[in-house]
């Protein structure tokens, strides 16, 4: 099991916009080497080389290329022991007719990309003998979003799996979690900026959450969802939970074995 420290390799998806600088920033001032990931172009090459992080490109949607850079980050730094799945996009509007072309490449990115992201890092996090993995989720994935449900659909999606992968990881040392900030400033919420502003709305600081994924590492907890919001910070969300099967005898009914994976019977 690894922390955020000396000697430690850690990799971004999305690395080049806002969450993915505070983040590699804070991650730095640790030691850690930080690989920034992000779709090809100038400025997220420019936003790597400012940052000191070496920069490869990723579209995370493309499933190949996310084991591809996961191998060059092995064999170029020897070792992975945290991957950051933090890129995503938000529907471009929110009117009342639904996209179903915009949704798809919302889920696409927001979800499949966390899928691809986790399938490509698990075995290199094994071989460093366990890691971390933090998926940057939502508070739209805690609670539903009327503007945006394509969003909201990905980012609960995305904790679903966080907790539905944790027991399996665990079992090989790595500990998966999410995290699931409330707006941010970043450029994520620029057409929505104006509006936070007039209604005076607080937003959080990406510093405030890039704190909270660096905690998330070292916390270690599989399977948790932490929810950041301005004036809170940083807590842990607790799961309801639905009522179990009763059995005829009126006694709490036990998943059979083999519906569980391996690493839980
Ligand atoms: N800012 C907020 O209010 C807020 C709140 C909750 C969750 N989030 C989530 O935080 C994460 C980071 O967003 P941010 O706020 O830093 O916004 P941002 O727009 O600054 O950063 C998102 C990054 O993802 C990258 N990206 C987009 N599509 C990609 C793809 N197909 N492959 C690889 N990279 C891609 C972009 O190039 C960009 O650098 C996102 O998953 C977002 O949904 C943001």
């Amino acid at each position: 099991m690894s922390t955020p420290g000396p000697g430690s390799v850690a990799l971004i998806t999305g690395g080049a916009g806002g969450f993915g600088r505070a983040l590699a920033t804070r991650l730095r001032a640790l030691e850690v080497t930080v690989v920034l990931t992000d779709l090809d172009g100038e400025r997220n090459r420019a936003v790597a080389a400012e940052l000191g992080c070496p920069f490869l490109p990723l579209d995370v949607t493309d499933r190949a290329a996310n084991e591809a850079v996961v191998a060059q980050v092995e064999a170029e730094h020897g070792r992975l022991d945290a991957a950051y799945l933090n890129a995503g996009i938000s529907a471009a509007k929110s009117d009342d007719a639904l996209d179903l072309d915009e949704f798809r490449r919302v889920v696409e990115i927001d979800l499949f990309g966390v899928v691809y992201g986790v399938q490509a890092a698990r075995p290199a996090l094994r071989r460093a003998g366990g890691g971390a993995i933090v998926v940057t989720a939502s508070l739209a994935g805690l609670s539903p979003m009327a503007g945006d449900p394509g969003y909201s659909v990905a980012k609960g999606g995305a904790i679903a799996f966080v907790r539905s992968m944790a027991p399996r990881l665990s079992a090989e040392g790595t500990t998966i979690s999410a995290i699931c900030p409330g707006f941010a400033d970043t450029a994520i919420i620029d057409r929505l900026r104006d509006q936070f502003t007039a209604a005076g709305f607080p937003v959080l600081s990406a510093g405030e959450v890039a704190d909270a994924m660096v905690t998330a590492w070292s916390a270690a907890e599989p399977g948790a969802a932490y929810v950041v919001q301005p004036g809170v910070g940083v807590v842990p969300y607790r799961f309801k939970g639905v009522p179990s099967a009763r059995t005829g005898a009126g006694e709490t009914a036990v998943v059979p074995e083999g519906l569980r994976p391996p690493s839980m019977r």
